[in-house]
């Protein structure tokens, strides 16, 4: 099977607050969105990179993207939510791709991904029957509050991750999946709501989400303290 990639940009930002959709905002003299556009174009093992963009995106055509070369593909077909972004993307990618082909969906809130992230990832998942997404395991004593902010439990930490992407999953798979889904915010417990045990892939800190201004400052430090 082949891999390709979706990338769902068609999001407003709202909790970053600033003046546009935060995969614009500048990184390094790039917009935030084309650092892991890069990588994904540049990864031998990806045919094609569809990115989602929103009907009304006014600012893709305002940059240059051709040095990402013939591998990336704008589609403005961004719906309300994440997940309908992610469906739109995969059913206007469809005529390209095969049921059986792996689907790589990332964040364009996520501009620190390395090469290889995607290279552990497409290896550890090439026999899974499922798929499965990048994670990190918690670090952090988590606590579960009542309605007056009262700890009602500590959560063990143990067995509990933070998901990232990109996900994994198979084209025929992941599209039946969302379209049977409410509510998910992200592929995975789409999969899993099928009843279905997507696979975690150990990533590290580094491939962020951009979400807050403070983010944005971390991914900056980030790139710009990468090795080669
Ligand atoms: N996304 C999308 N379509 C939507 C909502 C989100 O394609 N209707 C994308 C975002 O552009 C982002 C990714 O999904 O790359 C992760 O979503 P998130 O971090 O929540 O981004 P936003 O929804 O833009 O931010 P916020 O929730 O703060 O408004
Ligand atoms: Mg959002």
């Amino acid at each position: 099977p082949r891999h390709f990639a979706i990338v769902p940009a068609a999001g407003n930002g709202s909790r970053m607050a600033a003046s546009r959709p935060k995969q614009y905002l500048p990184l390094l003299g790039k917009p935030l969105i084309f650092h892991s556009l890069a990588v994904l174009c540049a990864a031998p093992a990806i045919d094609k990179v569809f990115v989602v963009l929103s009907v009304d995106d006014a600012e893709w055509r305002r940059h240059d993207w051709s040095s990402l070369g013939p591998k990336l593909v704008p589609l403005f077909c961004g719906g309300a939510t994440r997940a309908d972004s992610v469906l739109a993307g995969l059913r206007a990618a469809a005529h390209e791709v095969e049921p059986s082909d792996w689907v790589l969906v990332h964040d364009a809130a996520r501009p620190c991904l390395a090469p290889w992230h995607i290279e552990k990832l497409i290896r550890e998942l090439a026999r899974d029957e499922v798929g499965g997404l990048l994670a990190v395991p918690v670090a952090d004593t988590l606590k579960r509050a009542g309605e007056h902010r009262q700890v009602l439990a500590t959560v063990p930490r143990e067995n509990l991750w933070q998901a990232q992407t990109p996900q994994m999953f198979r084209h025929v798979m992941l599209r039946r999946a969302l379209e049977a889904a409410t509510h998910v915010t992200d592929e995975a417990s789409a999969i899993e709501a099928a009843g279905l045990h997507p696979r975690l892939v150990e990533g590290d800190a580094t491939n962020l989400k951009v979400t807050y201004p403070l983010d944005l400052h971390l991914a900056e430090w980030i790139l710009s303290n990468r090795e080669g």
